[in-house]
């Protein structure tokens, strides 16, 4: 499974990216505001630019519009930015649309706010290189989001879609491990949940004591 990091912040990205694990960046119009918020300054081309820069792999970056013309427009700007910037449309007729014709200019689109397993099929058929259930939202409400996932794996598993599935809204790290055990293509995880990832009491009890047993003989 690939390792997404959420943020369009640029500190937790080389974090990540030292790790040597990341596979690739999601970004939404709401991390953006809180990059430039934490910045004082920026525009949100240069951060995209930025981020394009410190991961080679495929970095989302959404439309703002909600109609057809305007995505598609931001779209191709969008996708000026670097080669590695994958084009992020909602869900919607208008996003659908763009995802087609954006698809067809060999443009990279990652269809969003995905919340149910059917929407991962229409978005697939109108070419999407990544569709992004959110998992978080849906438990938030009470309906179980890794449901959605799997009929979304089932479902694709039934046919050749090039299309990658990239559990998206993740909490916590059960839902990391659901999404693999599940066969996901990729999850995008926030910082704070990456750093959860690699850290075990047992493993720093074991370090711990392996150390000071070391010491009695090391001197
Ligand atoms: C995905 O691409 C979105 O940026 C993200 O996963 C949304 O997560 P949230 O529900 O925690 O805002």
């Amino acid at each position: 499974m690939k390792l997404f990091i959420d943020t369009a912040n640029t500190e937790e990205i080389r974090a990540a990216a030292a790790l040597g694990l990341l596979d690739g960046v999601t970004t939404n119009p709401s991390l953006l505001a809180k990059e430039i918020e934490r910045r004082g300054r920026g525009r949100q081309e240069e951060i995209f630019a930025e981020i394009c820069e410190i991961v080679p792999g495929p970095v989302s970056a959404e439309v703002l519009a909600a109609d057809y013309e305007g995505m598609v427009r931001e779209g191709r700007e969008i996708a000026g930015i670097a080669s590695n910037v994958v084009v992020k449309c909602p869900l919607t007729e208008a996003g659908l649309r763009a995802t087609r014709t954006l698809s067809e200019e060999d443009i990279a689109v990652n269809v969003t706010l995905i919340f149910q397993p059917i929407q991962a099929l229409l978005a697939a058929k109108a070419g999407a290189a990544f569709v992004s259930p959110f998992v978080g939202r849906l438990d938030d409400i009470s309906a179980p989001g890794m449901s959605m996932v799997a009929d979304i794996v089932e479902v694709f598993g039934n046919y050749s879609f090039a299309t990658e599935v990239l559990v998206a809204s993740v909490r916590n790290p059960v839902h990391v491990l659901d999404a693999a055990r599940l066969g996901a293509d990729v999850a995008t995880i926030p910082y704070g949940v990456i750093k959860q990832l690699l850290h075990h009491p047992l493993t720093t009890i074991g370090i711990e004591r392996f150390t000071a047993d070391a010491k009695k003989y090391t001197g």
